[in-house]
């Protein structure tokens, strides 16, 4: 089967063709980041603009890559939410319309699922069940995933995701929108021990996360240091980093301690951390159990997620589980959807 992907939830259009023998024929992101930098954070209205331009080049690009015109084309998935109102419209209408010219079905997917099973596109891939830490910029959530399409929640963060705060520490040392990037490789020459951050809800008990406690201390430290000179800045990127960390570590361990699983599944734009990646490998080590990232190039947003997402959900599940399958040219978004509600 072979499916194309589209995902337009927020500020890259992605577009990719999977194919369930063959693999990833064809994968291309274009990424706004330089567009929305200016405003130091996403404009939903230049966003949504931008896809439009995007979605059918990049469309015929994959095509053209993989050899393939529409009619080898046997499904279609797109992104149906969570994200942007406007930004998901412009994927779903694309997809609507491709399968409604084609007679081909398309799947409505949900983003974090397909971050969530985006390391399976990985080798060595896990087996199910697993723990899956999702560390994006708009969610940091931990789910227990017994199969295709079966998660539960087991916690997230009361307050600010992950990525965030990374954004919000970056923009305070003045690094520019995404900042997450451009704070880990700062953090690489900083010292860690040098600012004693907070680390909220470490000792919580549950599986539930906060992190803009953390933020406002960065805020607190920077007004108490006054002007920064880059050592500053990298200590400060390095002691910010080592307790965002240690939190993500720590609640990974205890949600695989409480469900007895010996995998995790890391995905989201956080989980190209490296010092996350490491410091998982390390403690996961120590406890006979694995972790497992999806390829640094499909970390942040991308249609090979969804593309595959698809793939999995139309040969896994019995036609009634699966989610909006349309044949008929209609479609919907959904802005607002939990994902242990699909
Ligand atoms: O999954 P993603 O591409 O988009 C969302 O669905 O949110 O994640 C983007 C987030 C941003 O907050 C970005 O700063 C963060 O992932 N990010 C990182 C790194 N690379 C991306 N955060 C920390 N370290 C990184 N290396
Ligand atoms: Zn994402």
């Amino acid at each position: 089967m072979r499916v194309l992907g589209i995902e337009s939830s927020c500020d890259e259009t992605g577009i990719a063709i999977y194919d369930t023998v063959h693999g990833l024929l064809a994968h291309h992101v274009h990424s706004q980041v330089a567009m929305h930098a200016a405003f130091g954070g996403v404009v939903p209205e230049l966003a949504s603009r931008d896809h439009i331009h995007r979605v059918i080049a990049l469309t015929e690009l994959a095509l053209k890559d993989s050899d393939c015109s529409l009619s080898d084309i046997d499904a279609i998935a797109v992104t149906e939410g969570p994200g942007l109102g406007g930004a998901l419209l412009v994927g779903n209408a694309v997809g609507a319309a491709l399968g409604f010219a084609t007679s081909k079905p398309v799947i409505g997917i949900h983003h974090l699922e397909g971050h969530l099973l985006s390391p399976l596109l990985a080798d060595p891939a896990p087996k199910f069940p697993f723990i899956a830490l999702l560390v994006s910029g708009g969610h940091t959530q931990l789910m227990q995933v017994e199969q295709v399409g079966q998660y539960r929640l087991l916690g997230e963060t009361v307050d600010d995701a992950a990525g965030e705060a990374f954004d919000k520490t970056a923009s305070l040392l003045g690094l520019g929108y995404p900042g997450g990037p451009a704070l880990s490789r700062l953090a690489t020459t900083g010292n860690a021990t040098q600012f004693k951050l907070p680390r909220p809800m470490i000792h919580s008990g549950d599986l539930d996360f906060s992190f803009s406690g953390l933020k406002t201390a960065v805020v607190t430290l920077v007004k108490k240091l006054g002007e920064l000179d880059d050592r500053a800045k990298c200590d400060i990127a390095a002691s910010f980093e080592a307790a965002i960390v240690d939190v993500l570590v720590t609640k990974s361990v205890a949600a695989l301690d409480q469900s007895g699983h010996k995998s995790l599944v890391v995905a989201g734009g956080v989980g190209a951390n490296q010092r996350l990646r490491q410091s998982l490998v390390l403690a996961l080590a120590a406890r006979g159990a694995t972790a497992y990232f999806p390829p640094l190039h499909l970390c942040t947003d991308n249609g090979a997620m969804i593309a595959f997402a698809g793939a999995l959900r139309l040969t896994a599940l019995s036609e009634a589980s699966q989610p909006s399958v349309s044949a008929n040219g209609a479609f919907r978004v959904r802005p607002r959807w939990p994902l242990a509600g699909i």
